[in-house]
C-alpha cells in the first residue's frame, strides 16, 4: 500500500518548509518555503555555515540558490518584517533579493517573495506582480487578508492552520482541538472555497502545521507548505488520502463574492480578534528571529576573524 505523503501528493502539490538543505534533497519536493526563523535555525547549523554571509539578504539568498539545487520549481524568500507597513521599503528589499537571485542565473519565475499580508504587504505584493516579481503572502490569519490579497491579484497565499489552532487551544484552555473543529483547517477551507467559487488564480498553500490530521484534512488544497517531522510521518504512514477539497464543490457552494477597500479591510481583519493578534505576533516574532539571525552572523564573523 502506498504512504500517506505519496496518496497526498496525488491531490495536491507538496512543498518542503524548512531551511535545512539535507530535508529537502531526502524529500525532493516540488517547491520549499523559508521564513526567518527556519532560516535562524539553519544558518546555526554547522552543516551550512558556508552560505552564512555577513549580509543576511545574500544569505537568504544563499539559501535559496542552494535549496533550488534540490527543487524543480520555486522558493519563498521572505522580506523583513521591519517592512510590514512599508510598502515602497517591501518593494525595493524584493527587488533587492530579485537582483542578487538573478545576478546569480536564478530567473525570476523560480522565487516566491513572501510579505506579511497586511494592507501594506498586499499593496507591496500588487505592484511586484506587475514586474513578474510573483509573491507569496504569508502570516494570514483572516478572511479578510485572503479577499485583499485575491483582488490584488498575488501568484500565491499561505493561510496559517497551526498558529490559529493555537491561538484557540490557549483561549478555551484546552490540549487539543479535533480535527472536525479545527478553525485553523475551516479557514483554509473556507478560502480556498470563496477563491475556487469565484475563479481567483490565486494559488492556496496551507501553512504552519501541528498534526499530520491537519494536513489530511486539506488535502486537495492546491499546495501543503510541511515541516520535515511531518513529511516523515506521513511517509511512514500507509494508508490512502481521500481528497477534501476540490474547484467543483467549490463551485456548487452558496458564497458570496465581496471586495474590500482599506477600511473596510482594516475593521474586518480588527473585528477578528484571533487574526489581529496572530498577525501583529508573527511578526514580532519574525522581526525577533531576524535581529537573531543578525547576531549570528556577526558572531561568525567575529570567529573567523579570530582564526585568522
Ligand atoms: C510557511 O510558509 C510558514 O512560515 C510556516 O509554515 C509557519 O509555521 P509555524 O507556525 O510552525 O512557525
Amino acid at each position: 500500500m502506498t504512504s500517506q505523503l505519496d496518496s497526498l501528493s496525488r491531490h495536491s502539490l507538496v512543498v518542503a518548509d524548512t531551511g535545512d538543505i539535507e530535508a529537502i534533497a531526502k524529500w525532493k519536493p516540488q517547491d520549499a518555503t523559508t521564513n526567518p526563523s527556519l532560516l535562524l535555525s539553519a544558518a546555526a547549523d554547522p552543516r551550512f555555515k558556508h552560505l552564512v554571509s555577513r549580509d543576511i539578504d545574500r544569505l537568504f539568498v544563499n539559501f535559496g540558490k542552494e535549496i533550488l539545487k534540490h527543487v524543480a520549481g520555486r522558493v519563498s524568500t521572505e522580506v523583513d518584517a521591519r517592512l510590514s507597513f512599508d510598502t515602497n521599503g517591501s518593494i525595493s528589499k524584493a527587488r533587492n533579493f530579485i537582483s542578487l537571485y538573478e545576478s546569480a542565473g536564478v530567473r525570476r519565475e523560480r522565487i516566491l517573495i513572501k510579505l506579511a499580508s497586511t494592507w501594506e504587504g498586499i499593496r507591496a505584493a500588487e505592484r511586484l506582480e506587475r514586474e513578474g516579481i510573483h509573491c507569496n503572502m504569508t502570516l494570514l490569519f483572516s478572511f479578510a487578508q485572503a479577499v485583499a490579497c485575491a483582488d490584488a491579484g498575488v501568484t500565491l497565499i499561505s493561510p496559517f492552520v497551526g498558529r490559529i489552532y493555537d491561538w484557540h487551544k490557549q483561549a478555551r484552555k484546552v490540549d487539543d482541538i479535533p480535527i472536525e473543529e479545527d478553525p485553523g483547517v475551516a479557514s483554509v477551507v473556507r478560502i480556498y472555497n470563496y477563491y475556487k467559487k469565484h475563479g481567483y488564480p490565486t494559488q492556496v498553500m496551507g501553512a504552519s502545521f501541528r498534526k499530520a490530521g491537519q494536513i489530511l484534512a486539506l488535502a486537495g488544497c492546491d499546495l501543503l507548505t510541511i515541516a520535515p517531522d511531518l513529511l516523515e510521518k506521513l511517509s511512514l504512514f500507509k494508508a490512502e488520502v481521500v481528497r477534501r477539497l476540490s474547484p467543483e464543490t467549490a463551485k456548487t457552494q452558496p458564497i458570496q463574492k465581496i471586495s474590500l477597500d482599506e477600511k473596510a479591510f482594516r475593521w474586518m481583519h480588527n473585528e477578528d480578534a484571533m487574526a489581529s493578534d496572530k498577525l501583529a505576533e508573527g511578526i514580532r516574532r519574525f522581526d525577533a528571529d531576524a535581529r537573531k539571525l543578525e547576531k549570528l552572523i556577526g558572531s561568525l564573523a567575529a570567529e573567523t576573524a579570530a582564526a585568522k
